[in-house]
């Protein structure tokens, strides 16, 4: 059937693809039927020799007389602009080789493997065209390894667990990776390469975690699906980009951007799209004092919604999430989620009065839908449930899939098995239709499709501030910019300033709840606590979650290590200010800025920073507000106490 010319046939090739800078190289071998790859930095070996393949079900593996057809080489470099973000313009400037394979045997299946080599990254995947014999594949096992010195160190989150992403990160040996773990998994090599393994563009496909096989190499685990098998797919197709970032440092690692260069521009108008800065119905929840289900504590009334709604206004924050409106929260919410109603409301909250209440006074109201994983339900009520928000001038969303499994067809899936991703994208292209932006929570993780659809504009998928009051320590919101922040914004529920309550004691200073603000990214930003906690601060430390900015120019790492710190830079996409942020674990540290990267000597800087004697523990609330005029000669020595962290404000006179 396919008639090669037999010349063009090769058994054995071997073919470096180098990047646009000459110091990373990547290695592709063909021999014995066996596809490899390697990955140097400058001589250094990042990656040693590792396996690449798929295997089908039903059929005999891709293994036998392989020959490579041809190859296809190209270069790009071209500047791409993001709508919002983290920074505006994006290099997408790279080297690609693609390899054609055939079967010189029947079945004569053919496939290719495209790479593509960046300065700070490598990226490939496996594409199938559509061919005579197969319209449809049942994908067994994907063979990909990644074969890193086990002595490696790696930080991980565990897969397949009950609270999905939700875990602390834990600092291992490469060797001790015997169970799943989820990426991005970041990874410090013996001759200091930060490297963080991860996917871009997951569709159709089930998520990629990582486990050592019989051989002790890191290797793809794809997520099954609950017939044992990891994705049924129509050809053509192709899988997520396989993605290794590669960092000189670990604070220069957490500025890649490579998931977002490897995914499609959007192919319709997303001008409509807007961040948003938000309070909620939401913390008085989680420390007991409202209920989400109906009740004498109910939280999401119309009278509370309507005074929350003037409280954003006189706080000067645009947006109001309102969590249990609705019907199907009475009992163990957990349990019963299977019959919410996503058109019901509760019978002492009124939609339309409130989301014409809202619109009157210039307030966007987050909407909520938590399915508990219940997903044949929300699926059931889909179209009807965002056509009842659009149609009642609802823009934002935030969702939630709060089960330890999805229900999908009568069966039990993984969130982040090929059935969870597809329901997930099947709710964010419903969203764009209907102009609604979305906030997921128990989410799948990120890939970097919101450059395809920027109406995703958040997402959870870590421990976020929920688990404080005894599950979140100091030093985890130190690993995330090194770890979960490689896989885009996340909704961390910023700015709890209530530190000291029982129900939910927090292990952070105040002066750290504000910087969470910038070294946490969010396209929807939540300002979690109760409005009351933040009345009385207007003039004070709530100021700069009033100011700060929910959309970036520019973002430029300054210093950190992996759990320990970490201090960023950022200017505002709208404006000629400037944010800059730090965050400590449980030690005391002194932080040293030098400003070089202001463009002038004309900035007041309004500096939110630890008092002398803030403690997360014994004095979260010791904060000191100053105001200083600097400029790019200058630098500041600012102090960060124990769990603490500061915020800066340049504003350009
Ligand atoms: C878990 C989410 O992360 C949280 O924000 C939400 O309040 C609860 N589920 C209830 O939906
Ligand atoms: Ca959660």
């Amino acid at each position: 059937m396919f008639k090669w010319a037999k010349w063009l046939l090769r058994e054995e090739f071997e073919k470096d693809i180098v990047s646009p800078n000459g110091r990373l190289r990547c290695r592709f071998y063909l021999k014995n039927d066996q596809i490899h790859y390697s990955i140097f930095k400058d001589e250094k070996t990042i990656l040693r020799k590792s396996k690449l393949g798929l295997k089908f079900c039903g059929e005999k593996l891709i293994e036998n007389n392989l020959r490579l057809v041809r190859t296809q080489s190209h270069r790009k470099n071209e500047t791409i602009e993001m709508p919002w973000g983290e920074d505006r313009f994006l290099k997408n400037n790279y080297h690609e080789t693609a390899f054609y394979f055939a079967e010189a045997d029947k079945p004569n299946r053919i496939f290719t493997l495209r790479f593509r080599v960046f300065d700070d990254g490598l990226a490939f995947r496996y594409e199938i065209p559509p061919q005579p014999k197969f319209q449809q594949l049942v994908i067994a096992d994907e063979l990909t390894e990644f074969n890193i010195d086990p002595n490696a160190t790696a930080w991980k989150i565990p897969a397949y667990q009950p609270d999905r992403y939700e875990y602390n990160y834990e600092k291992v040996a490469v060797s001790s990776l015997r169970q799943s773990v989820h990426t991005p998994l970041t990874i410090r090599t013996p001759n200091d390469a930060y490297l963080s393994i991860h996917e871009a563009a997951l569709y159709d496909y089930g998520s990629m975690t990582l486990k050592l096989n019989e051989n002790l190499i890191l290797k793809s685990d794809i997520t099954p699906l609950s017939d044992g098998t990891k994705a049924h797919v129509l050809l053509p197709f192709q899988t997520p980009w396989r993605l290794i970032m590669v960092a000189s440092s670990a604070i220069s690692l957490t500025t890649n951007r490579l998931i977002y260069v490897l995914n499609d521009p959007p192919r319709e108008d997303f001008s409509w799209v807007k961040t948003l800065k938000f309070i909620g119905i939401w913390w008085a929840m989680y420390v007991g004092e409202w209920t989400w289900a109906p009740g004498e504590r109910h939280g999401a009334t119309t009278e509370h919604a309507k005074e929350y709604i003037d409280a954003a206004v006189r706080l000067g924050i645009s947006g109001l999430l309102i969590e249990g409106w609705n019907d199907g929260w009475e009992g163990d919410w957990l349990q019963n989620g299977i019959h919410n109603k996503f058109t019901v409301s509760t019978s002492d909250f009124n939609l339309p009065e409130i989301a014409h209440y809202a619109k009157s006074k210039n307030i966007e109201i987050v909407g909520h839908h938590e399915t508990v994983g219940f997903v044949d339900n929300y699926e059931s009520q889909l179209e009807a449930a965002y056509n009842y928000y659009a149609k009642n001038g609802i823009h934002y969303i935030k969702t939630g899939y709060a089960g330890s499994m999805m229900s999908i067809n009568g069966r039990r899936e993984y969130h982040h098995s090929q059935v969870g991703v597809n329901h997930y994208q099947k709710t964010i292209e419903l969203a764009a239709k209907n102009h609604i932006c979305l906030d997921i929570h128990e989410p799948i993780k990120g890939t970097g499709i919101e450059r395809t659809w920027p109406n995703l504009l958040s997402r959870e998928g870590a421990r976020g501030q929920e688990y404080e009051g005894g599950a979140i320590s100091p030093s985890h919101a130190c690993f995330l910019p090194y770890t979960r922040l490689l896989s885009g914004g996340m909704d961390y529920t910023n700015g709890i300033f209530d530190l000291t309550n029982n129900v939910k004691r927090i292990s952070t200073t105040l002066a750290r709840q504000l910087a969470y603000f910038v070294t946490i990214y969010s396209g929807m930003t939540m300002a979690a606590d109760r409005p009351f906690m933040y009345e009385g601060n207007l003039k004070s430390a709530f100021k700069f979650i009033h100011d700060v900015s929910t959309s970036f120019e520019k973002t430029i790492p300054l210093a950190g290590e992996i759990g320990e710190y970490y201090v960023v830079a950022r200017k505002d996409r709208d404006s000629e200010n400037w944010y800059v942020a730090g965050i400590t674990d449980e030690n005391p540290r002194h932080i040293h800025i030098n400003l070089d990267f202001l463009d002038s000597n004309v900035y007041r800087a309004e500096i939110y920073q630890d008092s002398e004697t803030a403690h997360y523990r014994d004095n979260p609330f010791g904060i000191d507000i100053a105001t200083k005029h600097v400029g790019k000669s200058d630098s500041l020595d600012i102090n960060l106490a124990a769990g603490g962290g500061f915020a800066i404000r340049l504003e350009k006179k």
